[in-house]
C-alpha cells in the first residue's frame, strides 16, 4: 500500500572536497533502494549548497548540469517535515510543498555533510536521519579533538599537536619546532577537519614540513601534525545506536606510499583483505575496542573505525571514524556488514530503521520547563 510507505530523501553531492565521493556513494544506495517499501525523493546539493531534485538528477550533478532541475527546501519548522519546491514565479520565488518527508539519508562526505551542520540543521527540521548526531558526527570529524577524546580514556592513539592557521601564517618557525617535538620524521600534516585524504602531506624532513603545513592550511583552520608509522590500515565497522555491534576487521593495502586520494579513487590497484589477517585475539581485542570509541564520541546509526597498525612494533593505533563511510557496494563499510552476514540492501534498510527509532527516542525528551515556583 502506498500509503505504508516511508518516505525518504537521499541526499548527495554537497559542498565538500569529497564531492564526487559523495555521488560515487549515492549512485550505489539509489540503485538498491527497495521501490515498494520507500517513496524515494533524491536530492543533490551542488557545491555551492543549492538543494536540487528531478530527472536523472545524479547524471546531471555528474556533469553540472544543472538548468532542468527543480530547487527544493526544508523549513526550520517543527512539525512540519514538507520538502518544498522553490519556484520563480514572474520574478517571485514561491515555495509550495512536494511531499512530507519521514527520514533523510544524508549520503554526504565531509564538510556541511558528516561533520553536525547538517545533523544540526535537521535537528532544528525536526526530522529523523540516518547516522550521527551533531555531538557524534563534529567530534568525529575534527581529528584533534576526537584524539583528544581518546587520550582521556586511554586509548591508544600516534603522538600528534594541533596548531592553527594563523600559527603557520604568523610563526611559521614556532609551528615549525612544535612540529618536530611531536616525533622523528615522517611526519603526517593533515587539515583537521576532511576526508578522503585531502590536504594530507606525509613529510620526510623539514621542507616537506613547511609545504605540508601550509598545503593544509588552505583546507582548514586546524592542522594537525602527527607522529607518521609504516602502517597497516585495519577498519571495522560498527553498526546500532545504544547498543552497537561491530563487523569482522578488514584491511586495506594502499596502492600507494599511503592511502592518499589517489590510491582510494584514482588508481584502483588498492586492495581490501577481508576478513583481515590478524590474530583472532586481536580481532576481538579491536571490535570491542571499536564500540567503545563509537559510544564514547555517542555516535549512532553507523560508523567505520579506523586503526593504523605499527609493521615494525605490531601495536596498533586509533587512527578515525567516519560516521559517514564511503558507501559505493565495493566501499570497506558495506563490505565489512556483507562479510559479517548482512548484505548491502538489508544494512541501508537496518540504517533507516535505525535513524526512525533513534527519532523516536528524541520525541520523548521534554524541551519546555516551567518553574512552578
Ligand atoms: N600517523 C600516520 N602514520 C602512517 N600513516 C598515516 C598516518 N596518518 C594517516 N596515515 C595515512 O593517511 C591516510 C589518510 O589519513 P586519515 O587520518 O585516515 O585521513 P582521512 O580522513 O583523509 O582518511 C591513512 O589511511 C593512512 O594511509
Ligand atoms: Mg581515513
Amino acid at each position: 500500500m502506498d500509503t505504508k510507505k516511508i518516505q525518504l530523501a537521499v541526499l548527495f553531492g554537497g559542498r565538500s572536497g569529497e564531492h564526487e565521493v559523495s555521488l560515487m556513494s549515492a549512485t550505489s544506495v539509489l540503485s538498491v533502494l527497495d521501490n515498494e517499501r520507500y517513496d524515494i525523493t533524491p536530492i543533490g546539493i551542488t557545491e555551492d549548497g543549492v538543494w536540487l531534485t528531478g530527472e536523472d538528477i545524479l547524471q546531471k550533478m555528474q556533469n553540472r548540469n544543472y538548468a532542468s532541475l527543480t530547487r527544493v527546501t526544508l523549513l526550520p519548522n517543527p512539525g512540519d517535515s514538507s520538502l518544498y519546491q522553490i519556484e520563480d514565479i514572474d520574478g517571485k520565488q514561491t515555495l509550495s510543498p512536494v511531499t512530507a518527508l519521514d527520514v533523510i539519508f544524508p549520503v554526504l562526505h565531509g564538510t556541511f555533510g558528516e561533520d553536525g551542520t547538517l545533523q544540526g540543521y535537521l535537528e532544528i527540521c525536526d526530522i529523523a536521519y540516518v547516522g550521527a548526531g551533531v555531538l557524534g558526527a563534529s567530534v568525529a570529524m575534527d581529528k584533534g579533538l576526537f584524539k583528544d577524546i581518546m587520550r582521556q580514556y586511554q586509548f591508544p592513539v600516534l603522538n600528534y599537536t594541533v596548531v592553527t592557521r594563523t600559527m603557520i601564517e604568523n610563526n611559521p618557525n614556532n609551528t615549525i619546532h612544535e612540529a618536530e617535538m611531536v616525533s622523528d620524521y615522517p611526519l603526517f600534516i593533515k587539515p583537521a577537519n576532511l576526508g578522503s585524504s585531502v590536504g594530507i602531506t606525509k613529510c620526510y624532513n623539514r621542507s616537506d614540513l613547511y609545504e605540508g603545513l601550509h598545503f593544509a592550511a588552505l583546507y582548514d583552520r586546524r592542522v594537525i601534525i602527527e607522529q607518521g608509522i609504516n602502517a597497516r590500515e585495519i577498519e571495522i565497522s560498527v553498526l546500532g545506536n545504544e547498543d552497537p555491534k561491530a563487523s569482522v576487521p578488514g584491511e586495506i593495502v594502499p596502492a600507494e606510499d599511503f592511502y592518499s586520494y589517489d590510491a582510494k579513487y584514482v588508481n584502483d590497484n588498492s586492495e581490501l583483505v577481508i576478513p583481515a589477517r590478524i590474530s583472532e585475539e586481536t580481532i576481538e581485542e579491536l571490535r570491542i575496542l571499536a564500540v567503545e570509541i563509537y559510544k564514547a564520541i555517542d555516535c549512532a546509526g553507523m560508523a567505520r573505525v579506523d586503526f593504523l597498525f605499527d609493521k615494525e612494533s605490531n601495536r596498533y593505533y586509533v587512527c578515525e571514524v567516519n560516521t559517514i563511510p564511503g558507501f559505493t557496494n565495493i566501499s570497506m563499510y558495506p563490505k565489512l556488514w556483507d562479510a559479517s552476514g548482512l548484505p548491502y540492501a538489508s544494512l541501508i534498510d537496518e540504517l533507516i530503521k535505525l535513524a526512525l527509532e533513534r527519532k523516536a527516542q528524541k520525541d520523548n525528551t521534554e524541551h519546555k520547563f516551567r518553574s512552578n515556583a
